[in-house]
């Protein structure tokens, strides 16, 4: 399917959902008008979007319809609303390694990128020190749209259930699609949205565990790492990124196996 369909068919359905719902007025933010407002890309370029008949799908290939539908999900009309834009997931669709963060923040809400923000950087840092490149892993997070907070200028909140079970679909294709080696939770939320988890992070971490068949390491989130920046602290996901590397075979340096002793 195209991406044009697979958008249409999105529209469709939303309407669709509007037309049964009762009337409830249907709610869109406002960058997404201002796209609506602009002249239509041409039909070319949506046709040449589409992968070539004569060669297997890649996993690019299959994540863009995924990526389509996501851009233009209405499922949460209040994080549709409120949104700048969808924050769907970045790097190399045939990675080893996959990492699940929780939800955008400002940052990335604004970027349109996850872990951009202080704790992306501190997980590009970490990324680096496994001795990949950012655009070497995959990276997503549980929620594609940052969750919002009426009457509030600033601050975060975590997702609530409701927002985690209607997004982790999004999710659980873009797992089936890149098939890691290995699964990276980053923090609680992505623990309970993997797993249907919740128990103290120090007991969960530094463990494999396994979503569908995946081996899964569950370490703490980059903005716990923030808050708490002590040697031992930043030692122990570094003992779980270890845990990954050997995992996936990955050499490590004498170095690498003593940051932080
Ligand atoms: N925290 C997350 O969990 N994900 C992001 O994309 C950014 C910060």
């Amino acid at each position: 399917m195209t991406e044009f369909q697979s958008a249409l068919d999105s529209v469709l359905g939303t309407l669709e959902q509007i037309r049964t719902g009762g009337g409830r007025l249907p709610r869109a933010s406002r960058v997404a008008i201002e796209a609506l407002s602009r002249p239509p890309a041409p039909t070319a370029e949506l046709v040449t979007a589409s992968p070539p008949a004569d060669r297997p799908l890649t996993k690019a290939d299959r994540l863009a319809p995924v990526r389509a539908r996501v851009l233009v999900c209405t499922r949460c009309p209040h994080l549709a609303a409120s949104r700048t834009q969808t924050v769907f997931g970045i790097g190399n669709p045939d990675a080893e390694v996959m990492f699940i963060g929780e939800a955008p923040g400002a940052d990335e809400d604004r970027q349109g990128e996850p872990f951009v923000g202080k704790a992306g950087q501190l997980l590009t840092k970490i990324i680096k020190a496994m001795g990949f490149n950012r655009e070497e892993v995959y990276i997503a997070n549980v929620l594609k749209c940052r969750p919002d907070t009426p009457g509030a200028a600033s601050g975060n909140r975590p997702p609530s259930l409701a927002e985690m079970q209607t997004c982790l679909p999004y999710l659980a294709e873009q797992i089936e699609i890149v098939q890691p080696k290995v699964l990276v939770a980053l923090g609680a939320t992505a623990v309970d949205g993997l797993l249907g988890t919740r128990g103290p992070m120090r007991d969960l971490r530094g463990k494999w565990h396994s979503y569908q068949e995946t081996p899964l390491m569950i370490t703490y989130h980059p903005s716990y790492l923030l808050r708490n920046q002590t040697p031992t602290e930043k030692r122990k996901v570094w003992e779980d990124m270890l845990l990954v590397l050997e995992r996936i075979e990955h050499p490590i340096s004498e170095k690498q196996r003593r940051y932080f002793l």
